[in-house]
């Protein structure tokens, strides 16, 4: 039996209700573009909401995490990746939680408890060192030896940080070696490897500080791939049966035996295809293009392709739908959606490769023309014309850049960038005679409204993946344009009207932050074309209702936008409509 079986299995027989994996493509958070940990989808449960299904809750969730993107290529970062939790809802506590993740460790997976060390809570401001959880480990006998006490920065979910239901934890560590297991447990020896996080939630953080949750809650977390990689006793989780058939597929397409320098390409493209596979077979839509988790998908097929191309593979052969539909085959059993959007799958992952296949041979000739040119540095320049006319991810220019050991100058990529779309934006302007006239008062005061509006559409028209396609602003109006298939209705109109002008009225806080480009994307920031935007972004946030990756300026206050009216809704291009409002 798989591990999720036998995990499923486990906390039923201990009154747990099994719930299905929410979608990777969170649903009703548009704070973020993925789901990234178990909990995430259980966040109004854990702050009181009472769950249909009652106070203990067993499931797998899909998540997919792009923050270590680069690192993905060794033996145990992944962008897509499963996590098994059980979960308290203000039920039971430290003491079950403890002593069932030991039972099912050693009692079910058969771990010798030689094998395991913990770490605890040490202590700090709000809550005390977490004897209690260290004397429950030792009465199920884990010796002292193998109990580390650690403070915030290890025994705390997720970080003191960020908002949301958080605490201490207890975290358990399997002996991944064939070495004697030392007596005592060092957290810092790479050996010990984490295997599961027991986290004690009993705070909500927000801007006003951590409050106590209404009730105490227990939030688990288990690594699928890592523990059974784990179980199976080999330490490269792609060694493991989870990734076994695609790597052998890679071996057979390829010719080449997994090793060496060819480990790598091998690992990113099982990881990113399997990543992608999911992510589009998913019932929300997600496909290639230049924003959100389109752009992600965007990155990972055409990071994957040229891994591929690197290891000789036939990219124009059935290679990448032949790894799809492996992947649809071992996972459809625990994700139905995925074998239902099988063609759609496919097609979308078909498409991309050959839109990308058409430029990368070319575009790699152009590269290495550049690469042989420099002793250093790729200037911005070259950076620019290698996205512009090979599509060529800055990403992926930086990547290949590395392995010749030579850096990308992306300064001045993106200003290059800059000036290119200052460009195309005159054009634009020139040809529709109307143009962003200045960012005059009024000017600023319609650039908010397009952020109102662009929140308010996704919540009007029941579809998050609505997003802004262009905008223009003069002092008299402004023009929106956003993707969306068919006439809006009158009814509909009103209600944008009206919660636009609700949100004006509750005079709402304009809040400007730098953040690091990807973690403004990580955080859900709207962002109309990741690639071009700068390493350090600024994200403007309205209230809670809107946040965009901007460059400004915008007002301070939503009451000084007055009142906003529709005074026109049309078709621009296939698939875009166009709406014309004013501030009155
Ligand atoms: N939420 C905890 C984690 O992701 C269990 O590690």
């Amino acid at each position: 039996m798989k591990l999720k079986d036998l995990y499923i299995e486990f906390f039923l027989s201990k009154g747990h209700k099994q719930i299905p994996s929410s979608p990777v493509i969170p649903e009703n958070d548009n704070t973020v573009l993925f789901n990234t940990a178990g909990m995430q989808p259980l966040t109004p449960y854990l702050k009181g909401v009472p769950h249909p299904l009652g106070l203990r809750l067993v499931d797998y969730q899909k998540c997919v995490r792009t923050n270590d993107l680069d690192e993905v290529g060794d033996t145990t970062h992944h962008t897509f990746f499963e996590m098994l939790g059980n979960w308290s809802l203000g039920d039971y506590f430290k003491k079950e939680s403890i002593t069932w993740s030991f039972e099912f460790l050693t009692g079910v997976l058969n771990i010798p408890v030689e094998k395991l060390a913990v770490t605890v809570f040490a202590g700090n401001e709000l809550v005390p060192r977490d004897d209690e959880s260290a004397e429950i480990w030792k009465s199920l006998g884990v010796r002292e030896e193998r109990i580390a006490f650690l403070g915030v920065d290890d025994n705390w979910w997720p970080n003191m940080e960020m908002f949301g239901p958080c605490g201490p934890d207890t975290e358990i560590f399997y002996f991944r070696s064939t070495d004697e297991v030392p007596d005592k447990f060092d957290p810092k020896d790479e050996r010990w490897v984490e295997i599961w996080n027991n986290v004690f939630m009993q705070y909500n953080h927000d801007e006003n500080g951590f409050s106590p949750l209404e009730h105490q809650n227990v939030d688990t977390g288990m690594g699928v791939e890592r523990t059974t990689a784990i179980l199976e006793g080999v330490d490269d989780n792609y060694l493991s049966s989870i990734f076994k058939d695609y790597i052998a597929l890679i071996e057979n397409k390829s010719g080449k035996t997994y090793e060496g320098e060819y480990k790598k390409s091998m690992r990113i493209i099982a990881d990113h295809i399997r990543a992608v596979t999911i992510i589009i077979g998913e019932n929300s839509g997600v496909k290639p293009s230049n924003t959100d988790q389109g752009y992600i998908v965007r990155r990972l097929i055409r990071r994957a392709i040229r891994h591929e191309k690197k290891l000789g593979i036939d990219i124009d052969s059935s290679f990448n739908s032949d790894l799809v539909n492996s992947i649809i085959d071992d996972y459809k059993r625990y994700y139905p959606e995925l074998d239902a959007n099988r063609e759609a799958t496919l097609a979308i992952i078909e498409g991309e490769k050959n839109k990308f296949a058409k430029t990368l041979d070319k575009g790699l000739k152009e590269f290495n023309k550049v690469a042989t040119k420099v002793k250093e540095k790729i200037e911005g320049d070259d950076a620019f014309h290698l996205y512009d006319t090979y599509g060529f991810p800055i990403e992926l220019t930086v990547e290949l850049a590395n392995e010749q050991n030579l850096i990308v100058d992306t300064e001045g990529f993106y200003q290059k960038f800059k000036a290119h779309q200052e460009l195309s934006r005159k054009g634009a302007e020139n040809k529709f005679k109307s143009g962003l006239a200045g960012t005059g008062e009024i000017e600023t005061r319609y650039h908010t409204a397009t952020h109102l509006l662009n929140a308010a559409l996704k919540i009007v028209l029941k579809d998050k993946n609505i997003h802004q396609m262009g905008s223009n602003i003069t002092a008299e109006r402004m023009r929106f344009d956003f993707n969306f298939d068919r006439k809006l209705t009158q009814d509909e109109k009103e209600e944008l009207e009206n919660l636009v002008n609700e949100w004006i009225s509750k005079d709402l806080l304009v809040t400007k932050e730098e953040m690091n480009k990807m973690d403004a994307v990580e955080s859900g920031a709207e962002a109309m074309f990741i690639e071009r935007y700068p390493d350090v972004v600024s994200v403007y946030s309205i209230g809670d209702v809107s946040k965009e990756i901007c460059t400004g300026p915008h007002v301070t206050r939503t009451s000084e936008l007055h009142h906003f009216k529709i005074v026109k809704e049309e078709a621009s291009s296939a698939g875009v409509r166009r709406i014309k409002a004013i501030l009155d």
